[in-house]
């Protein structure tokens, strides 16, 4: 599956929560004023605003960085998106859909109080199953219902999910309560920029001899047959070897052919020699 929970961030969460909670319980806070009544209909409904309006500028400064150094970590994205702040009251909801081309990955940091007054607002994305599904379809008498097509994540504090958005995705209809301190809140962008980048001694322009190597090898793999976007971290020693190939996150449903020829590649690829170890992390888009 190409989606993934954490809950490493919950400090950050809090710091930001605190921040919302004081401001919608001042009367006449400017940040207040700064929402959106975003409905389009049939698509979406619910109060939307560019984080940046509404956080202090050294708070969305730490979330930006924070989110965009686990883009960089675990996905191999050097850039995030702008980010959304959205509180989903009554009547809220994201209908299906999927975002191309906005990222390889999209988040979805939650803020929503664990107290629930609310029913629904899950992230429900359609399941894999289903997308393939005239490849394995369901047997006959097998049960069928929402469940079996949908995952229903519920928006849980401090969560951080990430997933693939090519996914058809939404959010399950929101009841309950019309006060935004008792909505479904939650930051959201896109993971961006999939482009290799180093760490480390060596400068980006010591290792571009060895990635065009790369891209010569790459026209000999034969077709893959599905698309998506894979990452790579690999290790680079003082004297230009490779010690370690590390395989990070994946949205491509099949990538053993790529996973063999990056590992061959690189494990005898030799980088220019350089005063101390380097990184080089690779994230390459198929399709
Ligand atoms: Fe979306």
């Amino acid at each position: 599956m190409s989606i993934h929970l954490t809950d490493s961030f919950k400090p950050l969460a809090k710091t930001l929560r605190k921040h919302f909670d004081s401001v919608q319980t001042d009367a006449h806070h400017p940040a207040r004023f700064q929402w959106d009544w975003w409905h389009l209909p049939g698509r979406y409904t619910h109060l939307r605003t560019p984080a940046e309006l509404y956080f202090e500028p050294g708070l969305h400064d730490h979330l930006v960085t924070t989110i965009t150094q686990h883009a960089r970590q675990e996905y191999g994205c050097s850039a995030i998106s702008p980010i959304w702040l959205s509180n989903y009251v009554e009547g809220c909801e994201q209908r299906l859909h999927a975002d191309r081309p906005h990222g390889p990955w999209a988040f979805v940091f939650s803020l929503t109080a664990d107290f629930r007054k609310f029913q629904g607002g899950e992230t429900i994305l359609m399941r894999e199953e289903i997308l393939r599904f005239w490849e394995n379809p369901a047997e006959e008498g097998q049960a069928f219902e929402e469940n079996e097509i949908l995952v229903k994540i519920p928006s849980s504090f401090g969560r951080l999910l990430v997933f693939d958005p090519r996914i058809p995705h939404g959010v399950s209809r929101v009841s309950g309560t019309v006060n935004p301190l008792e909505g479904r809140l939650v930051l959201h962008g896109w993971f961006t920029t999939p482009q290799p980048f180093v760490d480390g001694a060596l400068s980006p322009r010591k290792v571009e001899t060895v990635l065009q190597g790369l891209d010569r090898e790459m026209e000999t793999l034969s077709a893959i047959a599905s698309s998506g976007t894979v990452a790579y971290r690999i290790s680079i020693q003082p004297d230009g070897s490779v010690s370690k190939i590390k395989k990070l996150r994946s949205s491509i449903q099949d990538s053993k052919p790529l996973d063999r020829l990056i590992n061959a590649y690189f494990k005898t690829a030799k980088f220019p020699k350089a005063a101390k170890p380097s990184e080089l992390t690779l994230p390459l888009t198929i399709g």
